[in-house]
């Protein structure tokens, strides 16, 4: 079976629908056909300030809610980051090889830091793709499931782990981006040519799917879309109607084409009602899953405990290999 690898940060607490659908959803999928290790990056998180206890808390929270989109901790390894301890020590290893030039064209880096300003921007920030690449590189993963943002991170890791590989013999497997050209990029509801973030969005136009099912249906309604009232995907003149037609297609599995003929001759209303109650039906399903699992914390414990010693038995070979490459002398 190949490998798959991926990360959420739990920083956000509630998981948004860009979250789901261009990355959860594939995982969940990705566990019945591959040797699926799946995290959630706490590491990552205090790249920028977190509060202690909420920190915590969006952890189970985050946990809580990859189990409640359907991951089955049988069928795939589920862990928190900080449980592995191996994650810093491989990372410390790839920022000795990485340039500063290099990291310095992160662009995501470049966006988050230019927004806090210099001294505020830590260095953690700095090397954070640096960590998502011994992440990748620990579980020799094949292929990494993520959304359209995270592909130049998915670059990063090829290109040190070839050179890692180049200056010191084989050692990593180079992985490939897994992104699904349909969901890689799902759009804020109110500025539809911006993605839907956490950050950037405004709370119109982003949909939590731990919130409640009434304020999404909501948000779906006052959607922007456009003035041609013909619904039509067509993302460079219709933004708007193309994301909500995108997200009713993931959710449904209708086609699009399918949803183009279902909707000829009517107004955007209809699409919006009917969009409205699939998502409905669906946050309502994924948050009483989720629930069930946050009112069973030992439970979920358990789950971590067994998720981050099978994620140890692998990360800690590849580290001692990794280890052993760059001359380090062996702790007898
Ligand atoms: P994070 O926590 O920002 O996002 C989690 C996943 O959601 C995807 N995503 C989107 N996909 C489509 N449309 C959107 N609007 C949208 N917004 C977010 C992201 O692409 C991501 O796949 N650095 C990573 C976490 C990470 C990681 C890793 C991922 C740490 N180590 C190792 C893969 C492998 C991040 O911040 O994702």
């Amino acid at each position: 079976r190949p490998r798959v690898l991926s990360g959420i940060q739990p920083s956000a607490g509630s998981f948004h629908l860009g979250n789901y659908l261009g990355a959860v959803r594939q995982w969940v999928a990705l566990q019945e056909t591959h040797d699926a290790f799946y995290m959630v990056v706490d590491l990552h998180a205090i790249t920028v300030p977190q509060d202690p206890a909420e920190l915590r808390a969006n952890t189970r929270l985050s946990v809580a809610q990859l189990l409640g989109a359907g991951l089955d901790p049988e069928r795939c390894t589920l862990f928190v980051q900080s449980h592995v301890p191996e994650h810093a020590q491989l990372a410390w290893v790839m920022n000795c090889l990485t340039g500063f030039g290099e990291a310095s064209r992160m662009t995501q880096f470049k966006d988050k830091s230019s927004k806090q300003g210099s001294d505020r921007t830590t260095v953690g920030l700095f090397t954070y793709p640096v960590l998502q690449v011994a992440d990748i590189l620990l579980y020799q993963a094949n292929q990494v499931p993520v959304g359209e943002d995270q592909r130049q991170h998915v670059e990063l890791t090829r290109d040190l782990a070839t050179r890692f590989n180049g200056r010191f013999g084989e050692t990593f497997t180079v992985p490939d981006p897994y992104i699904l050209r349909e969901t890689a990029k799902i759009y804020d509801l109110q500025e539809p040519t911006a993605k839907m973030s956490k950050s950037a969005s405004t709370a119109k136009g982003l949909i939590n799917l731990m919130d409640e099912p009434k304020a999404t249906a909501k948000k779906v309604k006052s959607a922007v879309t456009d003035t041609e009232a013909v619904i039509r995907y067509d993302v460079a003149e219709k933004p708007g109607v193309s994301n909500l037609l995108t997200i009713y297609s993931t959710l449904t599995g209708a086609e699009v084409t399918e949803l183009e003929e279902k909707y000829a001759g009517k107004g955007y209303g209809a699409l919006k009602t009917d969009l409205a109650e699939v998502l409905v039906d669906f946050v309502t399903a994924f948050r009483d899953r989720t629930q069930q699992y946050l009112d069973d914390p030992e439970t979920l414990d358990a789950i971590l405990a067994k998720g981050a010693e099978k994620a140890r038995a692998v990360a800690a070979e590849t580290l001692a290999q990794a280890y052993d490459k760059v001359g380090f002398l062996p702790a007898k």
